[in-house]
């Protein structure tokens, strides 16, 4: 079960050379976690392998944004985004992450992995009010018109700028 983690604010900085690794079975559960992402995260190998990968879900990061990487990766493409986490001790961490299908030899997705490296601090700059902008739709939304809502605030921002999402996303 997900504790109810307080967030405090403390930022946590990726290194130059890190590498945040993480494996999940193809319904986001975690199976395997690389020593930096059990730093970064603050929980032990045990707590993390066999939970869904929301452990490190920040509430800062809007639901759309799940929703357009798990669109992305289930259609067996790869998806790259920035993402705010959580750790256990309630700091947090951005990371720019890139998230790939596992398939079998009958392409099946059977799983998924994300590798996370250290994100550009203007990147993260840009991006953190569009986030912002999302959540806030969301949450005038409500629950049932929260994903759509989210979504429409990134769409009229691409349309703006006549990119693609993986274009903005390289554009930051
Ligand atoms: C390989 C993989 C890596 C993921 N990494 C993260 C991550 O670092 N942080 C995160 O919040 N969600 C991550 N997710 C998405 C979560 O599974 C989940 O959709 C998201 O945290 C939203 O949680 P919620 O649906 O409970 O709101 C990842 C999913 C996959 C398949």
């Amino acid at each position: 079960m997900k504790r109810q983690i307080q967030a405090s604010g403390v930022e946590r900085m990726m290194r130059e050379n890190d590498f945040i690794v993480s494996k999940t079975d193809a319904k986001g559960i975690i199976t395997y976690g690389n020593p930096i992402f059990i730093e970064f995260s603050g929980y032990t190998e045990e707590e993390l392998l066999g939970t869904q990968h929301n452990i490190v879900r920040h509430p800062d990061m809007p639901r759309s944004a799940f929703k357009l990487a798990w669109d992305t990766i289930q259609s067996g493409q790869e998806f790259f985004g920035y993402v705010k986490n959580m750790a256990k001790d309630g700091s947090h961490y951005w990371v720019f992450t890139h998230i790939t299908p596992d398939f079998d030899q009958r392409r099946n997705i059977v799983g998924y992995t994300s590798v996370r490296r250290c994100p550009k601090r203007d990147a993260v700059a840009k991006i953190e009010p569009v986030y912002r902008q999302m959540l806030q739709a969301e949450h005038s939304a409500g629950a049932r018109d929260a994903i759509g809502a989210g979504t429409k605030v990134l769409v009229d921002l691409l349309n703006q700028t006549g990119m693609s999402y993986e274009e903005l996303v390289f554009s930051l």
